[in-house]
């Protein structure tokens, strides 16, 4: 997680009081444990959608209190979705609905916070969702996905281009060290036939 980013978040005092409760439950903990996207955890991915979603909502005058506290809550499925189960098969259709009945087990949820969690993935949920807020979740998470892959392949890409850099260094360090030898062994051959011409003489 980007540490500027984390500590202006960190420092908001309102979305801390309004997402520590959550945070702090052991099971949102272990979200901690699975990969969303890139290299990004479920549990940051949600963090950073909260956040967005909690500034977004503040800013319009909506209801940011559950707005975060379902944004937080969005992807609560705790699996791995990238090894295939038969109970998470259809993930990307089925993981919002898995992500509410795991948020309704361990926190109170008005119907609000419901929606936001179920339908997050709308449109692939086809029915519309109610609320404001749900839209809002719905494009912030597409916006977050899309910053974490990016972040990812360009990761990726800058290390790739790192290593050429060095691979394109060293061969060019080799071919000076073997011009020198060359170079080294035509002067040793040139003074000892020159050696060898004056004895003749
Ligand atoms: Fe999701
Ligand atoms: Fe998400």
């Amino acid at each position: 997680m980007n540490t500027r980013k984390l500590k202006k978040i960190t420092n908001n005092k309102e979305f801390m009081e309004n997402v520590n409760p959550i945070i702090i439950n052991e099971k949102v903990q272990r979200m901690k444990q699975f990969i969303q996207h890139g290299n990004t955890s479920c549990f940051e991915h949600c963090y950073m959608a909260s956040y967005y979603t909690y500034f977004i909502c503040k800013k319009l005058h909506l209801d940011y209190k559950s707005a975060s506290k379902a944004a937080m809550l969005h992807d609560f499925f705790l699996y791995n979705w990238r090894i295939k189960e038969d109970y998470h098969r259809l993930h990307a259709f089925t993981h919002g609905k898995m992500a509410c009945k795991n948020a309704c087990l361990e926190f109170d949820l008005n119907d609000k916070e419901k929606e936001m969690i179920t339908k997050h993935m709308w449109p692939i949920t086809v029915i519309p969702p109610k609320y404001k807020e749900t839209y809002i979740l719905t494009l912030v998470d597409k916006y977050c996905t899309m910053e974490e892959l990016f972040v990812y392949y360009r990761s990726l890409f800058m290390y790739a281009m790192t290593y050429k850099i060095k691979y394109n260094i060293m061969c060019i360090m080799l071919e000076i060290k073997l011009f020198k030898a060359i170079r080294t062994i035509k002067y040793a051959i040139k003074e000892k036939l020159l050696m060898q011409a004056k004895l003749k003489i």
